[in-house]
Parts: structure tokens; C-alpha cells; sequence
């Protein structure tokens, strides 16, 4: 009898199991297998095609303090297109790893937003968090890189912190590769780029609405 073939596609085996782990141990992970590599591609193939126009320059702050400052994020942001093909795609593999988080994490994730965005040669974003305990329905960020052939003098590495400032995790922004973290725990930064820098950027929400505002502008 043949062996039964690998599964393929969203329900595949063991990668999740590997993203769970990490989380539940460190509370983030670093992943560069989770998606199939043709779909990475296109969706690299869509960001290139997006002109300056699609890309507004993202904003720092929240409730009524929203502004736009140079000196702490210089990266220019573009919601995605849920009709369009591979971010469809893209939303089904995230949607396989909600519904496992959940079974297995119980973070109660509700939805998920996400939008490309583009570091111009020079652009940084200066350590923050991408949510405040109990101010935002921000739970776990995602980020997947969009970089073909990233050399370490490129610059534009994610430097992730623990809550005592000390660095956990320096990461280049290669091509496919996946970061996941919990929103409110780990302060991070992007060190300046030094090409132009991709990425698809989003984030697993809660479902709470009490006592809930604004989310921190992306
Ligand atoms: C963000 C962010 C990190 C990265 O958009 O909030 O921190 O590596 N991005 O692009
Ligand atoms: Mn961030």
C-alpha cells in the first residue's frame, strides 16, 4: 500500500504544534515554514505592484492624540484587499492558526486585520508596544517579511525586548520569514533600513469591547 501523501495546505501537521509551543514557553516565535512559498511569492509580487499612491504615511498615538512624527516611525502603510487573491489565501492559513491557538492557547482570538507595510531606505520605528494592557483588543501581532535576498548590511532588523528592556531577539527581515507575539508584552523596534524594507503586518483581536477604545493607529 502507498504511504497516505503529506497533507498539504492549511491542516498541515507539526509547524503548528511548533508555533504553539514557542508561544505558550516564550510568548513569541520566530517561524520561516509556515506558508507554502508560491504564496509568498505572490504576495510579494502584489506589494511590488501597489504604487506610492496606495501607501499613506502611518501615524503614531491614540484616541485623540493621533499624529504623524518622523522622529518615531517612518514607515508608509496600505490596508490589504481581502478580495484579492493571495491575501485571501494568506487569511485562510491565518485563520488554521486562530482556530489551533485557541483550541490549544485559549486566547478567545476573534479577528484579524493586516496591512503591507513599507520602510523607504532610512525609515525606522523607535521601540513601542503594539498594545497597552487592557487599553487595546490587540492581542498577538503578526509579521511576515517580504524581502527577497536580504543581506545582513540591509539593516532593518526587528529588535524584540523583554519588559526589562534587555534584547530577546534580533531579527533580519528575510524573505517568508514569520514573527508572532503577544501584543502586550514585548516591547519592540525596527533599526533603520537601509533598502527598501517589506512586510505584511497584523494583528489576532479579542473580542472586548467593554472599557475598549481606539487600537493604537497603525
Ligand atoms: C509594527 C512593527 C515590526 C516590523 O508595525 O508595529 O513593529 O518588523 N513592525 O516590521
Ligand atoms: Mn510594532
Amino acid at each position: 500500500m502507498n504511504a497516505l501523501p503529506r497533507a498539504q495546505g492549511p491542516y498541515d501537521g507539526d509547524i503548528y504544534t511548533r508555533i504553539i509551543q514557542s508561544l505558550r514557553d516564550q510568548g513569541y516565535c520566530v517561524v520561516s515554514d509556515f506558508l507554502p512559498t508560491d504564496l509568498i511569492q505572490s504576495l510579494f509580487i502584489d506589494i511590488k505592484k501597489l504604487d506610492n499612491s496606495h501607501f499613506k504615511t502611518a501615524a503614531i498615538g491614540r484616541h485623540d492624540n493621533v499624529l504623524v512624527n518622523r522622529f518615531v516611525r517612518g514607515d508608509r502603510i496600505c490596508w490589504v484587499d481581502e478580495d484579492n487573491t493571495s491575501v485571501k489565501s494568506y487569511l485562510d492559513w491565518i485563520e488554521s492558526l486562530r482556530l489551533r491557538i485557541n483550541r490549544e492557547l485559549y486566547l478567545g482570538l476573534f479577528d484579524f486585520e493586516c496591512m503591507y507595510a513599507h520602510y523607504p531606505e532610512g525609515a525606522f520605528y523607535k521601540k513601542h508596544y503594539d498594545a497597552f494592557q487592557g487599553e487595546s483588543n490587540r492581542k498577538l501581532s503578526v509579521i511576515l517579511y517580504l524581502n527577497p535576498a536580504w543581506q545582513h548590511h540591509d539593516g532593518g532588523e526587528l529588535v524584540v525586548y523583554d519588559k526589562h528592556d534587555n534584547i530577546i531577539e534580533k531579527v533580519t527581515p528575510t524573505f517568508g520569514k514569520m514573527v508572532i507575539f503577544l501584543s502586550e508584552e514585548f516591547p519592540h523596534e525596527v533599526l533603520a533600513t537601509h533598502r527598501s524594507r517589506y512586510s505584511l503586518t497584523g494583528w489576532f483581536r479579542i473580542n472586548n469591547t467593554s472599557g475598549i477604545t481606539l487600537d493604537p493607529p497603525a
